[in-house]
């Protein structure tokens, strides 16, 4: 059975005390209610032993945002996936087009990090999405088919199920324009075909794909409706307690 799952993206947001005070607040908050979703939170490197350490005993699960491309060694400034691991986060977001358009990660560096989580027991919540160019000329199916192509199409069935998907479409990345549910819907079903095809329909169908570019409060409950939106990848609205929430809400049916 595939997993629903909120995952905050903190971005660059957030110094350790008020990421203390909202892990705090949220910890308060869902203790003894009945979820509907696994919750996860992705917040800066720096942050995560002091808030995995805070997190223990909840249901909230710490994710890195990043994670370098190198086991270890001379590469200044870098954080491996295996001192990630170490702090007690679980996850690492992977592929995010933040880090693809600012920092030019391409198919080769993804899939070196995708390997590095995994071979470190990370659960990579790897990221895919087309931008409005590519939207508006149809191509967004051939974008995601080729973005999986190059990256995750590369692993082991064994590793493959490992993953959690995230269709990004990068026009709706904090712009405030969501897709439609209807426009996510397609392209995640699309994505599912795909991995059917690559993998298996087992495989496909236990597969979480998690929705993201302004999902909030007010559309989480339709887009989470959806037969192949198995939750959602939150940035702008992951930052206060208030308005997260109601989003891990929207899977209590
Ligand atoms: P947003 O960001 O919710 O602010 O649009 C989503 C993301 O970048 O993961």
């Amino acid at each position: 059975m595939r997993k629903n799952i909120v995952a905050g993206n903190w971005k660059m947001n957030k110094t350790l005390q008020e990421g203390t005070a909202f892990i705090a607040e949220l910890k308060q908050t869902l203790a003894g209610k009945s979820l509907g979703c696994d919750v996860v939170i992705g917040a800066p490197f720096i942050h995560l032993a002091t808030i995995a350490e805070q997190a223990k005993g909840s249901a909230i699960g710490i994710a890195a945002e990043n994670c370098a491309d190198k086991a270890e060694g001379a590469y200044t400034g870098e954080v491996s996936a295996a001192m990630v691991a170490s702090t007690g986060a679980r996850y690492v977001i992977l592929g995010h087009s933040e880090r693809r358009a600012y920092y030019g990660e391409n198919d080769a560096i993804l899939s070196e990090k995708l390997a590095l989580a995994l071979a470190n027991g990370l659960t990579p919540i790897f990221c895919i999405g087309e931008v409005k160019e590519e939207r508006e000329a149809g191509k967004h199916f051939e974008v995601v088919a080729q973005q999986l192509e190059g990256t995750v199409f590369g692993l082991s069935a064994e590793d493959f199920s490992k993953v959690v998907l995230a269709y990004e479409p990068v026009w709706a990345i904090g712009t405030g324009l969501t897709a439609s549910s209807a426009q996510a819907q397609e392209v995640h079903a699309h994505v599912r075909q795909l991995i059917a095809s690559k993998y298996s329909a087992q495989i496909a169908e236990d597969c979480t794909i998690l929705y993201g570019g302004s999902c909030n409060a007010s559309n989480a409950k339709e887009l989470f409706g959806q037969p192949d939106i198995d939750g959602g990848l939150i940035g702008g609205a992951s930052l206060s307690v208030e308005k997260f929430l109601p989003i891990i809400e929207a899977f209590n049916k």
